[in-house]
């Protein structure tokens, strides 16, 4: 993709892909060097998901993030953005408490971000009605249901849902229920994956799965996860294909013992005077 000319990606695009069959390839970026890595890749969908709670500012979940957090992360990513469609995760109680207020907290992240979309999770009636607003209003909204990492102190650790009869038909409704709201894509979050591939075959929007098996329109996972760069729990569900935690280990232990070894800088790596002018410094301090 690198040095092509761009095009930003658009919903239509993404509703394209599902139709043709074409897997939808999202991450998560947080910052620009990793936004450019990803969108130069040719990912089609950058989350910037309040898992920068922990795999960036380093809390143990998703809760302490604010809505100037997500702000001010989505307006680098999509600065990096040349073509993947950036979607901005709406935090912890920025759309839990009233439409009103869910309405203007959007109405901030999309004019002061960039962003494309936002992404709200849960599928609650208050969270549905938000979405019909948003929706109508233009704002293009992705559902994310399964696990929801905001409700970590209901669920306790991260768990699959859906496992029993009842816990499936509740969340297939779920589904149907946002995508009858407006919702253009709908994220899976460790679903079983014969439920997701049912919800994903009656489904119009794409579903983009984490931890829900192959058969969801896309694929999503943290990029922090992906190429090893957070130290915290990592899911069964991660294929971590590089680790660069190593790397950059390595690479700044070589640095220190190049500094405490005084072999670095070498000559080439640093500046000399002209000619003459250390003599000339030397000479008016003797006062000549
Ligand atoms: O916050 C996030 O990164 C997410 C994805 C894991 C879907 O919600």
């Amino acid at each position: 993709m690198a040095g092509k000319e761009k095009t930003k990606l658009t919903v239509n695009d993404l509703l394209a892909k599902k139709a043709t069959g074409e897997p939808i390839v999202c991450l998560t970026a947080y910052d620009f060097p990793s936004a450019s890595i990803v969108d130069d890749a040719g990912v089609d969908l950058i989350l910037v998901g309040d898992s920068l709670g922990m795999v960036v500012q380093g809390h143990e979940n998703t809760l302490k993030v604010t809505l100037d957090h997500i702000i001010y992360h989505t307006e680098i990513v999509t600065r990096a953005a040349k073509r993947a469609f950036v979607v901005a995760d709406m935090p912890f109680m920025s759309f839990q408490v009233s439409r009103k207020k869910t309405v203007e907290n959007v109405g901030r992240v999309i004019k002061e971000s960039g962003a494309q979309a936002v992404k709200l999770e849960g599928a609650t009636a208050e969270t549905l009605d938000a979405i019909r607003t948003l929706t109508e209003a233009g704002i293009p909204v992705m559902g994310h249901v399964g696990y929801t990492p905001q409700s970590t102190h209901v669920f306790g650790r991260k768990i699959v849902q859906g496992k029993t009869a009842d816990q499936a038909r509740v969340l297939m409704e779920e589904a149907r229920n946002l995508q009858k709201a407006g919702c253009f894509s709908i994220v899976l979050e460790m679903v079983p994956q014969e439920l997701a591939a049912a919800i994903t075959e009656s489904s119009e929007v794409p579903t983009i799965g984490i931890g829900s098996g192959p058969d969801c329109d896309g694929q999503i996972l943290v990029f922090h996860d992906l190429i090893g760069y957070y130290t915290g729990y990592i899911p069964k569900f991660v294929r971590r294909l590089v680790d660069i935690k190593e790397v950059i280990g390595g690479a700044t232990a070589e640095y220190a013992q190049l500094v405490r070894g005084r072999r670095y800088p070498s000559e080439d790596e640093s500046v000399s005077l002209p000619d003459g002018v250390l003599e000339e410094i030397r000479a008016s301090k003797r006062g000549d």
